[in-house]
């Protein structure tokens, strides 16, 4: 698939099969990941790969336990019952904090969709996840990941095979400001 169409059509998932990616997959994910670019090329983001079913569930359950009920009932009208939406793949950004921590992280969000588009597999970027890993959350789940205490989460990413999906959104070419 080339890039641009793989750019116009990724959509987020959320109804996501059980069935796990394939490693090779799995591998140009990770390289897709690592090619991302970084403010001065510091390459200081951690790129979580977690498949463990058991981490994802528990990353989720403690979203679930700190989430306000509006949140609560827009995840009921979508029938999900885990924030990654039962995804069997999860990248997790996590760096220090700096100024450009979250922008680099935004990048590689987007490599890893546009990655995951281009190999026949779906996508959410997950920034719900935020609670799980929060400093201020005495049951942060930063230990499971090895995080350090500078570490902060910035985003996720949940990937695998769309159970269904919906379409790509509408643009809004108002966003465009032309100066030709
Ligand atoms: C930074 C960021 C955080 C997001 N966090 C969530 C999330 O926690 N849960 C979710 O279901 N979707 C999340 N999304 C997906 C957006 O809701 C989605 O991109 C938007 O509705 C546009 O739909 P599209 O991705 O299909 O074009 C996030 C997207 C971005 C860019």
């Amino acid at each position: 698939m080339d890039v641009i169409s793989a750019i116009k059509k990724r959509s987020s998932c959320r109804d996501f099969k059980k069935t796990q990616i394939k490693n090779e997959d799995l591998n140009l994910l990770m390289d897709a990941a690592l090619a991302s670019p970084t403010a001065i090329n510091l390459q200081d983001l951690k790129i979580n790969v977690v498949q463990d079913a058991n981490l994802i569930h528990d990353i989720s359950q403690e979203c679930f336990r700190l989430m306000d009920e509006k949140v609560k009932k827009r995840m009921q009208d979508r029938k999900a019952d885990s924030i990654f939406y039962n995804a069997p793949t999860v990248f997790i950004l996590s760096s220090p904090k700096t100024i450009y921590s979250d922008l680099n992280a935004g990048i590689v969000a987007q490599s890893l969709c546009i990655a995951a588009e281009s190999l026949g597999l779906a996508s959410c970027i997950i920034g719900m996840a935020a609670p799980a890993f929060a400093k201020t959350n005495p049951n942060n789940l930063k230990n499971r990941l090895d995080m350090a205490d500078d570490e902060c989460f910035c985003v996720s990413v949940a990937i695998g095979y769309a159970n269904s999906k919906k379409l790509p959104h509408e643009f809004n070419y108002n966003q465009i400001r032309g100066f030709f």
